[in-house]
């Protein structure tokens, strides 16, 4: 039916403390009026001056509204004179305007794969802003921002007289590869380096490479959910693997798989080391071309009690591991930096795909990082969070024990960021993360990390990035919820 010029501004429905500004609702919510029809083709709006006046805005914000509408073809609008409706609503965008007149949206036809992402609350169930105990996080208040900062200025004035180079740049490959063969024992050349926006973007390009549908896939269950989504997103079938103390377990009699997927020096999430009898097995078992091992060393950076194991990479002589890992624990996770270190018979097919698939970080922040990392910072940093999150480890531990020995059994992880806290009775660790996170503290639940029926209940707790005193108000917190 068509509208009044009093009942337009009755019509729109302005939110001042909403998320999108005034003039974006204000857009909006005309747009759809003239989608659905009730402001019909040839019908004159009010002026901006009327209608800023009736929803009590400025008449700035009126015009920019307008003139969207007039950008986009909804309106024709000319200076002095009242804008005027251009479309019909039944004619423009067949689509989103003609299905939302008749009230009942086309629904659109998802791959497979999409239709099933919402059935997993993985990684989006947390609240906006970081709490504490919110595992998967580094401390990012301690990061030198002011050195980083200085290493990317000289990168952005250096980059106005860069010649194109490649997309995984030279400095900062190089400097990773001796950084992970000194502190990982990985066996890498530096043009094996891929630099990409995360540890998740290298799962998806291996998985875009590799993984044909059907293809067998083996995961650790409980695991880390986005190894699990990179891979059935190119159609592959998913298992996952028991867990023992010394992480992922080999199940007898399975046929080879494809690809293995692993986090052997902290298993996520219950930060178990795998011995190397047990890598030693996995490459063993691991048919050169035929299958190929994913290690995911996503905090390999944090060891407390013992010197870390070498990583699976640098044990295999026959090409078969891929080495992934992230800057988002060390440094921040708004830096959007991974990498993957690729077996060599693979790295020219990777190069290709990488750029297909658009799999690219920025050059200035790569070049500031191999600047940061030459130049010591990288290294310093390391050592201050590792003295840190030993002690926020240690005394969480500790707390843990006093304030809630009764209801949780703590297993100590040799390092990484988080720990795994099981409920000694029952099996309603969903229920426990619901009160906790309801009382301002947020974990995770270990069952929400299972691939089939969870066998494990308990909550998965940060520690990295929390002071001792954001601890122990967490745990007066975690007692009081119990
Ligand atoms: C085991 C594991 N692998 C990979 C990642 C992803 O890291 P990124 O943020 O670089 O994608 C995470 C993130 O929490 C993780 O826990």
């Amino acid at each position: 039916m068509p509208v009044s010029d009093d009942m337009i501004s009755a019509l729109i429905d302005l939110n001042r403390a909403g998320d999108d500004g005034l003039v974006a609702q204000l857009t909006s919510q005309l747009r759809s009026l003239i989608a659905a029809g009730r402001l019909a083709k040839g019908r004159a709006l009010p002026s901006s001056r009327r209608l800023a006046s009736d929803l009590g805005v400025s008449r700035n914000t009126v015009t920019y509204a307008f003139e969207q509408l007039a950008a986009e073809g909804y309106l024709a609008a000319s200076h002095g004179r009242r804008p005027v409706v251009t479309v019909d609503g039944g004619e423009r965008i067949k689509g989103a305007g003609a299905t939302a007149s008749r009230g009942r949206a086309a629904k659109p036809q998802l791959s497979p794969w999409a239709a099933k992402l919402k059935q997993t609350d993985w990684p989006m169930s947390y609240q906006a802003s970081l709490r504490p105990l919110r595992p998967g996080h580094g401390d990012f208040r301690e990061f030198p921002d002011e050195i980083w900062a200085r290493c990317l200025r000289r990168s952005a004035v250096r980059a106005a007289k860069r010649e194109l180079g490649p997309i995984n740049r030279i400095r900062l490959c190089e400097a990773l590869a001796h950084y992970l063969a000194t502190s990982r024992g990985v066996r890498a050349t530096a043009d094996q380096i891929m630099i990409l926006p995360s540890a998740q973007a290298a799962l998806t390009l291996i998985a875009s490479v590799l993984i044909a549908p059907g293809d067998e896939v083996w995961v650790e269950d409980p695991g880390y959910p986005g190894a699990a989504a990179a891979f059935r997103a190119s159609g592959a079938h998913v298992t996952g693997m028991r867990l023992d103390e010394q992480g992922m377990l080999r199940t007898p009699g399975l046929a080879a798989p494809k690809l293995i997927f692993m986090t052997p020096s902290h298993q996520h999430p219950t930060g178990r080391l795998m011995s190397l009898a047990r890598r030693t097995e996995f490459l063993r078992s691991s048919k050169p071309g035929k299958t190929w091992i994913v290690e995911d060393d996503y905090d390999g950076e944090f060891h407390y009690d013992s010197r870390p194991v070498p990583a699976l990479q640098g044990l295999d002589a026959h090409g078969r591991v891929f080495y992934v890992g992230t800057f988002s624990k060390a440094m921040t996770s708004d830096i959007r930096l991974g990498y993957l270190v690729v077996p060599s018979a693979l790295v020219g097919t990777f190069e290709i795909a990488q750029r297909h698939i658009g799999l690219v970080a920025s050059s200035h922040i790569q070049e500031a990082l191999a600047e940061f990392i030459a130049d010591g910072h990288f290294l310093a940093h390391l050592r201050r969070l590792r003295r840190l999150y030993h002690a926020r480890r240690d005394h969480l531990v500790e707390g843990l024990a006093r304030h809630l020995g009764d209801v949780l059994t703590v297993e100590v992880p040799s390092g990484g960021i988080q720990l795994v806290a099981r409920l000694k009775r029952g099996r309603a660790d969903q229920a426990a993360v619901k009160r906790l996170v309801d009382a301002g503290v947020e974990t995770r639940a270990l069952s929400s990390l299972a691939l089939g029926k969870p066998r494990d209940h308990g909550l998965l707790l940060g520690f990295a990035a929390w002071r001792e005193n954001e601890i122990s108000a967490a745990l007066r917190t975690m007692a009081s919820c119990f």
